[in-house]
């Protein structure tokens, strides 16, 4: 048995968890849009063409926030191409998937469908093929009034109030060879400036965030970032992150400790905005929008195979086993521990693309990442604590790597306590002890665990279930003291209350 401690004190606070980093992503791409969130022709759709089934596992998740319409489709997007009666808008290629975009849903129907998810949206802008005109006018038909060109055609198309969108992406992966109008840092850089300027004269209520890199395997990784801080510091509140993880070489602990990557790109990228600050002399603290992370290889060898311009193909459809949902909780738990600086964050994606959520055109099922980021959404509200952890280690590609990740959240409000652990070990439960002597009034009221013998376990539509967390963990409080002990290769949520 492993054993390890947690120090926790309620005075030593990381920062208050923004609800918006359990946010998620929607792209034209594959079957995320057409045959996921939207099927007109399906018995499963609304009035609207929604699917209703998928509504209610998005609602489920309380999803605050989702990223639209990309990804790097967005570096070729017309996005007047989406508006309008949908009998007038034409089908187009796009090149970044390299399949047909038929336009039959575009912003509007994105915006009515965040209100039937309960979310609101994160609209990204063109910065590959277009530029400032573009973002000028599609902030103007989305958040101004009447009494404009683009408002009033807003309203002509149905829409008498403005849509109100806050949260703005200029443009997606610019630093990326791949990148429809791909450019150098310093091009960037300008051009995000210019721009941002311009669509805050529009509407200076808004929130921007600037591409960061793609992923820190990039060789432009850290200049990217500081050259185009350099032009736009001042203009942004958001610098991005991207990055997937992988299981290529069928290593698990190396997979596992992928979240050590992560934690280490979160801090790089820290440091690089905060040299920024240094050196403009500012006052002002740029936060962190991780707007692209998750688990993304099953689908490669597929995907090679896929034919080109063909509408809504099943692309990027990776199918998540046990193992994957472990490192995505450890990825949550990697996020709540940055909760100072990390104030947004997308799952990429959320319906049948590299996604939690799966269709086929009778139902739909929840992938084994659907739990902790379940979890995490539901009862990761709230201040997050310095959660100091003594844990055994383990040499990894990415260094030492912790056998126990976890993070203490407080809700002060609804009194409550809840740690998220996960136990990394593939041979052995381990014993964990957290001085809670500051909570002596605190009960256990659940301990849900999330655990499978086989790492390679997968849920189908045929075995929705296979991988399905439970309640009723081992843990105890004695004296202020939690011990618990948590299964080998599990995740586990501890929640207490005031009694
Ligand atoms: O999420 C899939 C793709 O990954 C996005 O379109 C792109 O931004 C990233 O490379």
């Amino acid at each position: 048995m492993k054993k390890a401690d947690i120090y926790i004190d309620k005075n030593f606070i990381v920062g208050e968890v923004d609800k918006r980093i359990f946010g998620s992503f929607i792209e034209h791409l594959g079957r995320a849009v057409y045959n996921g969130i939207y099927q007109p022709s399906s018995p499963l759709a609304d009035e609207q063409g929604f699917r209703k089934d998928v509504l209610k596992l998005v609602r489920d998740l309380a999803v605050p926030i989702v990223r639209y319409p990309g990804g790097n489709f967005v570096s070729g997007y017309h996005w007047e191409d989406g508006i309008g009666p949908k009998a007038d808008r034409r089908a187009k290629l796009d090149l970044a998937w390299s399949v047909i975009e038929s336009n039959q849903f575009g912003l509007n129907e994105f915006m009515d469908w965040t209100k039937k998810a309960g979310t609101s949206a994160m609209m990204a802008v063109n910065l590959g093929t277009r530029g400032i005109e573009d973002a000028k006018n599609i902030i103007e038909y989305c958040n101004i009034k009447k009494g404009s060109y683009y408002s009033d055609l807003r309203r002509s198309h149905g829409y008498e109030e403005p849509h109100d969108i806050k949260l703005w992406c200029l443009g997606n992966e610019m630093d990326g060879p791949w990148q429809m109008g791909h450019k150098t840092a310093d091009e960037y850089g300008r051009l995000t400036e210019e721009t941002g300027r311009i669509m805050k004269m529009v509407d200076p209520s808004i929130e921007l965030v600037a591409c960061g890199s793609s992923s820190p395997q990039l060789p432009t990784f850290a200049s990217w970032e500081a050259t185009t801080l350099e032009h736009c510091y001042d203009q942004v509140d958001y610098l991005s992150l991207h990055q997937y993880y992988g299981n290529m070489e069928n290593n698990t602990p190396d997979f596992l400790a992928s979240s050590v990557a992560m934690e280490e790109f979160i801090c790089s990228v820290v440091s690089i905005c905060d040299y920024i600050k240094a050196k403009k002399r500012s006052k002002k603290t740029l936060n962190l929008s991780f707007d692209e992370w998750n688990v993304w290889y099953h689908s490669f060898e597929q995907d090679k195979k896929l034919e080109r311009w063909t509408e809504a193909p099943h692309q990027l459809e990776d199918v998540y086993n046990f193992e994957d949902a472990l490192l995505v909780g450890s990825m949550l738990i990697t996020l709540l521990k940055h909760a100072d600086r990390v104030k947004i964050a997308c799952l990429a994606q959320l319906v049948n693309v590299i996604a939690p959520i799966m269709t086929s055109d009778t139902g739909a099922w929840k992938q084994t990442i659907y739990y902790p980021y379940l979890h995490a959404s539901l009862f990761g509200r709230g201040t997050v604590l310095h959660t100091i952890t003594k844990s055994p280690v383990y040499d990894s590609k990415h260094g030492d790597a912790p056998y126990l990740d976890c993070v203490l959240v407080m809700n002060v409000e609804e009194e409550t306590l809840t740690l998220f652990a996960v136990n990394k070990s593939l041979e052995e439960g381990m014993e964990i002890s957290c001085d809670l002597r500051q909570f002596s009034d605190y009960r256990i009221t659940n301990h849900i665990v999330l655990a499978h013998d086989d790492l390679k376990a997968e849920n189908t539509e045929t075995n929705p279930d296979n991988v399905a967390p439970r309640t009723g963990g081992a843990s105890s409080i004695q004296q202020g003291y939690l011990t618990a002990v948590l299964e080998r290769q599990s995740w586990n949520v501890i929640q207490l209350k005031k009694s």
